[in-house]
């Protein structure tokens, strides 16, 4: 190998990368929060360092609704923003974030996730827009609580069902519901709400009552009800098209023996190499991610640059294989993540900053 004790490749060590861009993070707090805000001491440290080693200038951006104008003023500087923020938070929605984001990207800036793209794929509507792909079940959609009244009962007699309202997380509007005898005509349930430990007993009408709020949201789901639940999920992470590994659960919410509901843990990370889960990756990768974006007219470059879709194990193929039935897609607020998830980020922004993608 020739030495070359003078030549600029052997500088590289110290010579700063090229920047490629600024982009803010951007996460819900209150004032105290955005004061205070820094990456070493933030939730995204790890991804604040990965985007910094990737050569992108990455800053902090706390957000509250009453935060809206000083919140826009820094995204005025910055060529993108990373936003985590749940669509559900203390009774707060994200409807002037969402409002703030969109006036944001029609001016250049790239947002990730852009709101309309959360409406297509990160709600849970899309479990009935990709029904028929084969992570898919028989799932209903109800635009109207009329129409909820007429069609569940019909389903209902053909097993649990579980309602998810449109908009939601940490499974609130989330319900498991099964029929019980029916005296007189009155039509009795048993519901099991997901934040909760036990179920209870009531008329389908009272629970319709309960639901009615949903359709603020535009619409509620009806899936069958996964008898594998208890078995555990699997949550598959994913930067852009690409996984960035998996999160492995035994889960306690829907689930009501008591047995199974000991058992139930905390999310495991594991990553995208876990021979486990090869067969999902494939699945995600090469066939579910692009029918979802062909089905859901997302271009490429506006898949989230961090999301997870969720997997209960469905009926066993005729060799023995497990299927997987999905129970949803998060797009809102991807944390924890997996170990490499914030390289993974990196490389997705990096990509997109350079206009790769
Ligand atoms: N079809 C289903 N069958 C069985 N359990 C389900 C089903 N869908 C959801 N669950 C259970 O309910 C929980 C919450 O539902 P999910 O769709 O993840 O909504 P959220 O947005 O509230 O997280 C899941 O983690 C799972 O335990
Ligand atoms: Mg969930």
């Amino acid at each position: 190998m020739n030495a070359e004790p003078f030549s600029k490749s052997h500088s590289t060590m110290s010579k700063p990368t090229a920047r490629l861009g600024r982009v803010a993070i951007l996460w819900r707090g209150d004032e105290a929060a955005r004061r205070s805000a820094a990456p070493e001491t933030s939730r995204f440290k790890a991804v604040f360092a990965a985007l910094a080693d990737a050569g992108i200038d990455a800053e902090p951006v706390v957000y509250e609704d009453d935060a809206l104008d000083a919140v826009r003023a820094q995204l005025a500087a910055v060529d993108g923003v990373l936003v985590w923020v749940n669509p559900i938070h203390e009774g707060r929605s994200r409807a002037n974030l969402d409002a703030l984001l969109r006036e944001v990207a029609a001016r250049g800036i790239w947002v990730s996730t852009h709101p309309d793209v959360i409406l297509k794929m990160g709600t849970k509507e899309v479990l009935y827009r990709t029904r028929t792909m084969s992570w898919g079940c028989d799932t209903a959609l109800y635009r109207t609580a009329e129409a909820m009244r007429a069609e569940l009962p019909a389903r209902l007699a053909a097993g649990p069902r579980v309602i998810k309202r449109n908009r939601g997380n940490g499974g609130q509007g989330v319900w498991k519901v099964e029929t019980l005898a029916s005296p007189h005509g009155r039509s009795v349930i048993r519901v099991l709400d997901a934040t909760k430990d036990a179920s209870e007993e009531l008329a389908l009408d009272a629970f319709l009552d309960r639901c009615a709020e949903y359709f603020d949201d535009g619409c509620v789901i009806d899936q069958p009800f996964q008898a594998r639940l208890s078995e555990g999920v699997v949550r598959c992470y994913m930067a852009g098209d690409r996984c960035a590994g998996f999160g492995p659960q035994k889960v306690k919410a829907l689930v009501d023996a008591p047995a199974a509901r000991a058992e139930a843990g905390p999310r495991l990370y594991t990553s995208n190499a876990d021979p486990r889960f090869q067969r999902l990756r494939r699945l995600m990768e090469d066939e579910w991610t692009p029918q979802l974006t062909a089905l859901l007219d997302i271009p490429r470059r506006d898949l989230p640059m961090i999301w997870d879709a969720d997997f209960m194990l469905g009926p066993r193929g005729a060799d023995g294989t497990d299927s997987y039935v999905l129970g949803e897609i998060n797009v809102s607020s991807v944390f924890p993540m997996p170990d490499e998830a914030p390289a993974e980020i990196a490389r997705r922004v990096a990509d997109r900053l350079r206009s790769k993608l």
